[in-house]
């Protein structure tokens, strides 16, 4: 284990999640009015319509990958009778058809803010910065599962990378874990920890504010404007009222 090694994946994690945690505070605090996706819907939604559902959706598919992967211990799924071949072939087959769909969703947004001149427009270097960090981190993790998974057959990362992630927040990282992992997947994670370094101070913070309660919110209660008198029933007329001279008699609705 080298110097490099210890500051790679036993500090630079730390710095990152830090960054993270600080970061998103920091700019709640000084920056509430920026803390927006800046959405471009209004621009364009041809391409809108399809290229942001996949990402997202993907996302979401890579993000319970991951949680199964990374943070359930191997020992775990075993015990429930989970024989790793099994969970390998599920993994591959769930995991590269999230990450597809996400890198086509991510294209597909990134060719939409390039062929759009009101787009490209209000792209700031910090999107591009954040947009390219993003594409790289996707790259990666499908070369992993491409390349190991498919290509040579399997590595079974939860017995080095997983140990290593987890370890991360004991605070006992475990590096020699990882640092015996293959290129690819140092690669990958270091690139991950990245995108969280820079994550606060880029338009990803939307996250954090999507309008999830939405799905549960209450029912919405519609009430006809005849039925003035049954219980419940708004009294008061909304709307235009018609205007009255002075000493004009009041009209009968
Ligand atoms: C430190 C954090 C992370 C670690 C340790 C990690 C680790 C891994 C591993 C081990 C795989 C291979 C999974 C398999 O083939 O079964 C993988 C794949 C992948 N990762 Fe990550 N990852 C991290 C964060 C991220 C983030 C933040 C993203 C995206 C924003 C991401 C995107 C992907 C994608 C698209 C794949 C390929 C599809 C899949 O197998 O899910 N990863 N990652």
């Amino acid at each position: 284990m080298s110097g490099l090694d210890i500051f790679l994946f036993g500090v630079f994690p730390y710095i990152c999640l830090t960054s993270f945690v600080v970061g998103h505070i920091w700019r709640w605090k000084h920056d509430k009015f920026g803390w927006t996706a800046r959405s471009s819907e209004w621009y364009e939604r041809r391409t809108l319509r399809w290229a942001s559902p996949m990402f997202h959706f993907g996302l979401l598919g890579v993000i319970v990958g991951h949680f199964v992967g990374l943070v359930i211990p191997q020992t775990w799924t075993e015990a429930l009778g989970i024989h790793e071949n099994v969970y390998h072939a599920f993994a591959l087959i769930g995991g590269l058809a999230a990450g597809l769909v996400m890198l086509i969703g991510l294209v597909g947004l990134a060719v939409r803010r390039l062929k759009t001149p009101a787009i490209r427009l209000a792209t700031t270097p910090n999107d591009k910065f954040m947009f390219a960090v993003l594409g790289v981190v996707i790259f990666l993790g499908l070369s992993v599962t491409v390349y190991w998974q498919l290509i040579e057959g399997g590595y079974n990362y939860r017995e080095s990378v997983s140990i290593w992630f987890r370890s991360i927040f004991y605070f006992n990282p475990q590096i020699s874990d990882i640092a015996a992992a293959p290129l690819l997947f140092q690669l990958h994670a270091l690139s991950a920890m990245f995108l969280f370094l820079i994550w606060p101070y880029t338009r990803l913070v939307h996250v954090f504010s999507a309008p999830v309660f939405y799905l549960w919110r209450p029912y919405i209660v519609y009430r006809t404007r005849d039925a003035e008198t049954e219980p419940g029933a708004a009294l008061t007329p909304r709307g235009w009222e018609k205007s009255e001279l002075p000493g004009q008699k009041t009209s009968k609705r």
